[in-house]
């Protein structure tokens, strides 16, 4: 391939917004000048990844990475620079000079290019196809199943002819060298006899696009209702160098001017289903390919969407999924929500039937999958004592993920009066439970416990207490720093570093655009305290308020106990003198006995003031 000329390249930087380009990749806020968003290139909590707009570059500070517009798209698509800047230039219809390519050249296009083009080509010929004299049956498909010509457009749809070879000669015809064919799966050789066969036969084709909107796989449906029951209800391309089916959700290019507007993602199980809720309007759909949810596909809304709305099948394999997906997704960090489905449905089923409002009632309704799950756990009398436990211990990472201690253990006992195993019990799974979480951390990012121990490079770590959470909380939820001053918090603290950090943050202008950038702020003040500051451990807080006033309730403990030993004091020597002030200040002892129970529940027990 030709070089591009200097001013080529100028011209594509000059008309690529790298905001809108990331923003297709990664959710993006405006933070000041800035626009700031969780990292694409390494796994994090809080937001690191910075987009310079007037410099028209990215900087990651968490990871480091750094680049423009090329190097983001050479790095989050795998892609070299040529295809990076014929990509660029195509988004903007910049014609880039493209000469007739000798063969060496043809050779060295990228193995992914090819792919791409291939499925591109076959994709063109399926919907020919579906539009064509062979395509009545599909057609009739799509009818009776709601899908309308838009909708069919949007997502591609073809039809490949129930014929032994049909795109196997489309490509020979369109000069694709049979390799290229052979390597998407698109085509086989014949054992006998020579020549090629097509692999997808009879089947409504759905192409599979990556973010970008490639087409890297397909996924074919067969329509025939007479057809075998051995015959694969769908059959997919076959992994590649450009698909990886764990790594994808169907539907997710379509999906993203719908996550960017409603901030979240509704995850179905089928490809219909996302379909079906497109045309409905939830353009915010996708669905695994197949496969359980994996940790890459919540790693692609994690960082895209502030949600997700599970609305799987209605049926014993749904549930299933449902709690399955549920536990990957909150252990990542995200917001989950369930929708219920009636019995038998399907989300396809239920937009057909009931329409699009009676969908968006039902998605606005979901309700927190913790709620959902405990809800519906299997009654007591229907269960023996094994399947019991064995249902108790099924909730645990979700109670696990509650922070707030009195709404973990109310949902504790949710779970007593459901299965009857007790409450106490349930608790005492998801401290074990955290405490295993807690040592598969890396060193890195653990906070230290109570007390000094030796990390993995022999230095001691800091000693962590109830002051250094608040700085955690902060660095997590900026416009708590308004709350300094309300709670008197500067004159609680005793940490040196924990006090500067804390007047920085206070001191920042309150503006709610400077939000995003306290962390760094916060950083630069008190820079052994990055572990905290960077570690996102109250990211997923119900109620960051409710934290902080709790912390900072803690930390007015020892004023309380001095108060309260006062307190005591004085009741015993007015007992003594047979004083009539006793009964008050028995009350006032009482008073400040239960003030400090409530703020040493968050404590380990044996903080109890009797
Ligand atoms: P479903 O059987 O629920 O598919 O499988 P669906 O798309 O909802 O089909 P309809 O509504 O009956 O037409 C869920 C998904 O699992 C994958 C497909 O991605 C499908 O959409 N799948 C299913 C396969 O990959 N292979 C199969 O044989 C079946
Ligand atoms: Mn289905």
């Amino acid at each position: 391939m030709p070089l591009i000329p200097d001013d080529k390249v100028d011209e594509i930087r000059e008309a690529t917004d790298i905001v809108a380009l990331v923003g297709e990749h990664v959710q993006l806020r405006r933070a000041g000048t800035n626009f700031v968003g969780l990292c694409p290139f390494h796994n994090e909590r809080t937001p690191s990844f910075n987009v310079n707009p007037a410099k028209q570059i990215f900087k990651c500070f968490g990871c480091d990475e750094k680049g423009d517009a090329f190097s983001f798209l050479m790095k989050i698509e795998n892609k070299t620079f040529m295809e990076a800047a014929r990509d660029l230039a195509r988004r903007k219809s910049i014609d880039l000079p493209e000469r007739e390519r000798s063969p060496e050249e043809l050779r060295a296009e990228s193995e992914r290019e090819k792919h791409v083009k291939v499925n591109e080509l076959a994709a063109d010929f399926f919907r020919a196809t579906l539009a064509g004299p062979g395509g009545e049956a599909a057609r009739a498909y799509l009818e009776k199943r709601g899908i309308d010509e838009a909708t069919q457009q949007t997502f591609r749809l073809g039809f490949a002819p129930d014929a032994w070879d049909a795109l196997a000669l489309h490509l020979i015809e369109r000069k694709v060298p049979p390799a290229y064919a052979l390597a998407t799966g698109l085509i086989g050789t014949r054992e006998r006899g020579g020549g090629h066969y097509d692999k997808f036969r009879g089947r409504l084709m759905c192409p599979v696009f990556n973010m970008h909107g490639e087409i890297v796989a397909f996924s074919g449906r067969i329509i025939d209702p007479s057809a075998p029951k051995d015959v694969a209800k769908y059959i997919n391309s076959p992994e590649s160098p450009v698909y990886t089916k764990g790594r994808l959700l169907y539907g997710i290019h379509q999906a993203r001017d719908g996550f960017a507007k409603k901030r979240r993602a509704i995850l179905v199980e089928g490809n219909f289903d996302v379909i079906s809720m497109y045309r409905a309007g939830f353009h915010e759909t996708v669905c695994p390919l197949g496969t359980a949810l994996t940790a890459e596909q919540v790693d692609l809304l994690k960082r895209r969407v502030e949600k997700v709305v599970l609305m799987l099948d209605a049926d014993p394999a749904g549930r299933k999924a449902t709690l399955r997906s549920a536990e990957i997704l909150i252990k990542a960090g995200v917001p989950v929500y369930v929708v219920t489905l009636d019995s038998g449905d399907d989300p396809d089923s239920f937009v057909r039937r009931a329409g699009a409002e009676a969908v968006g009632r039902r998605v606005d309704a979901a309700v927190r999958a913790v709620k959902y799950f405990v809800d519906n756990l299997p009654r007591l009398v229907d269960l023996d004592p094994v399947e019991a436990v064995e249902h108790a211990r099924g909730v645990v990472f979700l109670i696990q993920a509650i922070t707030d201690r009195t709404a973990a253990e109310m949902a504790a006992h949710q779970v007593q009066a459901a299965t009857g195993v007790p409450y106490a019990k349930v608790l005492q799974w998801v401290e074990a439970a955290r405490a295993a979480e807690q040592k598969a951390r890396p060193e890195a990012t653990r906070p230290a416990p109570n007390g000094t121990s030796p990390n993995a490079s022999g230095l001691r770590q800091p000693k962590y207490g109830p002051e250094h959470k608040l700085v955690a909380l902060i660095a997590d939820h900026p416009s708590l720093r308004r709350q300094i001053g309300l709670l008197g918090l500067d004159t609680l603290v005793r940490d040196p570093e924990v006090k500067t950090a804390l007047a920085v943050a206070a001191e920042s202008p309150d503006d709610s655009a400077r939000d995003r950038r306290i962390g760094s702020l916060m950083l630069d003040a008190a820079p052994t305290l990055a572990p905290l500051i960077l570690g996102g451990y109250f990211t997923t807080v119900e109620s960051p308020e409710q934290a902080i006033s709790e912390a900072a309730g803690v930390l007015r403990t020892p004023a309380l106990r001095a108060q309260l030993a006062d307190a005591q004091a004085r009741l015993k020597q007015a007992e003594r003198a047979g004083d009539p002030n006793v009964s008050a200040l028995a009350r006032e002892v009482l008073e400040l006995k239960t003030k400090l129970n409530i703020l040493l529940a968050d404590l380990p027990p044996g903080g109890q003031i009797q």
